[in-house]
């Protein structure tokens, strides 16, 4: 019998031959890094599921972002931890919220780097949902009212794109809610600002340190009303074609890791960027194995991320990319 004559293993045999063949690469314009801002002063609390990720106070923040700039990360996606809550988001389209005052300070510190800002109101309400809450008069349940949260998440938007926004991200998972935002952007003069849509968001106990860190979590119920079914494929892309039909300039998948194929499908079924959301609680999986020895972190977090991007997805919104900066 012949030796094979097919031998994979030619073209492993260094260093520089396997650079050649390298079908994907990570770089730092792929990422997207995520700030927490909030009220106070002299403020930068570690959350404590995120080793490494903080809540600043305005004043702490400058010297975060020139670390951030100086480290060649080129877009971040700011949350706002605000002072009050009540029943329809005040805080959320307030001119002078912390988001909209964090938005101002970063596009004055560093113009160039691309802000966007994470448009929903669960921040912002006493309940903790992402629209407002109504009770339905045939059942006598409460529930999400999606067409009158639509009107403040435009406020939201246009708020944030007046205080310099350069993306909006609206994350509310409402129907329509790319629809009203894009004309709510265009009626105030914002015709050339970006939507990011979360398209594809799924009800998902990934974002639990995330609700810790922005304190979010619903005061009742959960968010399965709105946020999409994990067991669903197809339905994310009747999301996705309803999104690109209202007007959505990119589409995202949220969590990244135990959805490869929705970022897949969506990369393989239409042509618009898609942005995967590494999220809080797969960072928060990795550190607290990492910290404990039992993995490495650095080749784990690379390796995570490039099969990310090798499942399809063009940007990456994650919480380590100044560890991957100092890596690259
Ligand atoms: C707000 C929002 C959430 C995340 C991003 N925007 C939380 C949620 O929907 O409960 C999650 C981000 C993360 O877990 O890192 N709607
Ligand atoms: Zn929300």
């Amino acid at each position: 019998m012949n030796f094979p004559t097919v031998r994979h293993r030619r073209l492993r045999r260094t260093a520089a031959l396997r650079g050649l063949v390298r079908e994907t690469v990570l770089t730092l314009n792929d990422l997207i890094y995520p700030i927490y801002v909030t009220y106070g002063s002299d403020i930068k609390d570690e959350i404590s599921s995120m080793p490494g990720v903080y809540r600043f106070s305005l004043d702490r923040l400058e010297a975060e972002i020139r670390e951030i700039v100086d480290a060649g990360i080129t877009s971040i996606m700011i949350f706002g931890i605000p002072e009050h809550k009540d029943a329809v988001g005040t805080s959320a389209y307030d001119p002078n919220g912390i988001v909209q005052e964090a938005t101002r300070k970063v596009k004055e510190w560093a113009p160039d780097l691309v802000v966007i800002a994470d448009t929903c109101l669960c921040q912002y309400t006493d309940h903790g949902h992402c629209g407002i809450v109504h009770r339905n008069e045939r059942t006598g349940e409460a529930e999400v009212d999606n067409d009158a949260s639509l009107a403040l998440l435009v406020r939201t938007a246009v708020s944030q794109a007046q205080a310099g926004a350069d993306m909006i991200a609206p994350s509310n998972m409402m129907d329509g809610f790319v629809l009203s935002i894009r004309a709510g952007l265009d009626e105030a003069g914002f015709a050339d600002i970006p939507i990011l849509s979360y398209s594809v968001k799924y009800s998902s106990a990934y974002y639990g340190p995330f609700r810790e860190a922005a304190h979010s979590a619903p005061q009742y119920g959960d968010r399965k009303s709105y946020q999409m079914d994990p067991a669903n494929l197809r339905e994310a892309l009747r999301e996705a074609e309803s999104d690109i039909a209202e007007g959505a300039d990119m589409l995202m998948v949220k969590p990244a890791l135990a959805y490869l194929d929705v970022i897949r499908a969506l990369k393989e079924n239409f042509d618009l960027p898609v942005a995967a959301y590494n999220v809080s609680g797969e960072y928060a999986m990795v550190k607290a194995a990492s910290a404990n020895g039992w993995i490495d972190e650095k080749s784990i977090v690379m390796e995570s991320l490039l099969g990310m991007k090798r499942a399809g997805a063009d940007l990456i919104i994650t919480y380590h990319a100044k560890d991957v900066a100092r890596w690259l």
